[in-house]
């Protein structure tokens, strides 16, 4: 086996302009199919209540379901740095967030945890830094927040809201959280403020220059009901096995390939 991920390896892969391969994954089989393909962070995403619970939003998704979906990972995993999603209202006050965190990391085998909503999240990321819980904050469009928004829809197009997601992205890595993930980031937004932090930023819909890239598993193999997102791409629809799927999806993230112009926004 070739070293574990770490933290402090995904900083050195961005300071050497070495791409990060990210995705979901929320069983045991996959996590080893992904790991074995040499995918750096696999995500325990929350996007499970859409595509293994047949939900049609994040919000449904518990506690429990994340712990126990973190288990079977962690089990199939022996590399790459597993992430796991806070899941709605998991956060509501720091001492829940702390609780909840501690419950990922240890029922759940969670190396890093990450959380949705920018405004409050400062205040949450500083206590879970604090305690030495690496976080992950997720920023741009928030699926769990989708009520509220009214939709999954690009985030920061405005140039208030721009600058806005900037200095909430500053605020955040001087807060102590070790990764960014932006999701429906317009390219020019996405591509600064990758280079105004030190930390690797993670993207999904925020195009080619962030420092990685994640997909939801289901999305890649083609599986996903309806239509796909914009921003995803079935790396299955070349043919053959699902492992190669996966090799072709890290390959071309590394070689920057994936995301290619039509899975941008402007
Ligand atoms: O829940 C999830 O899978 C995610 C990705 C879409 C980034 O947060």
């Amino acid at each position: 086996m070739t070293a574990p991920i770490t933290l402090n390896r995904l900083r050195e892969m961005k300071a050497r302009g070495e791409k990060i391969a990210c995705l979901t994954a929320y069983d045991a089989s996959f996590a080893r199919l992904l790991d074995k393909a040499g995918v750096e962070v696999i995500l325990v995403g929350d996007s499970l209540g859409m595509v293994i619970q047949g939900h049609s939003t994040t919000v449904p998704v518990t506690m429990d379901d994340m712990v126990y979906h973190s288990r079977a990972v962690a089990r199939g995993n022996e590399r790459a740095l597993l992430m796991v999603d806070m899941p709605f209202m998991a956060c509501p006050t720091v001492e829940l967030a702390l609780v909840n965190a501690t419950r990922l990391m240890q029922a759940g085998g969670a190396q890093v945890v990450k959380l949705e909503g920018s405004g409050v999240q400062l205040e949450i990321v500083t206590e879970l830094a604090r305690r030495s819980i690496p976080v992950c904050a997720h920023l741009g469009l928030q699926p769990q927040s989708v009520h509220k928004i009214g939709g999954y829809r690009v985030q920061g197009r405005e140039s208030a809201a721009a600058k806005a997601m900037l200095d909430n992205a500053m605020q955040l890595e001087r807060a102590g959280a070790d990764l960014l993930l932006l999701e429906c980031v317009p390219e020019s937004l996405a591509t600064e403020i990758t280079e105004s932090v030190a930390i690797p930023v993670i993207g999904i819909g925020a195009g080619p220059r962030c420092d990685g890239q994640v997909l939801v598993l289901h999305d890649i193999l083609g599986v996903t009901p309806g239509k796909a997102p914009r921003f995803s791409r079935n790396f299955m629809s070349g043919g053959g096995a699902i492992g190669e799927a996966v090799a072709r999806y890290v390959a071309e993230v590394k070689a920057g390939s994936f995301p290619a112009q039509q899975h941008v926004f402007e």
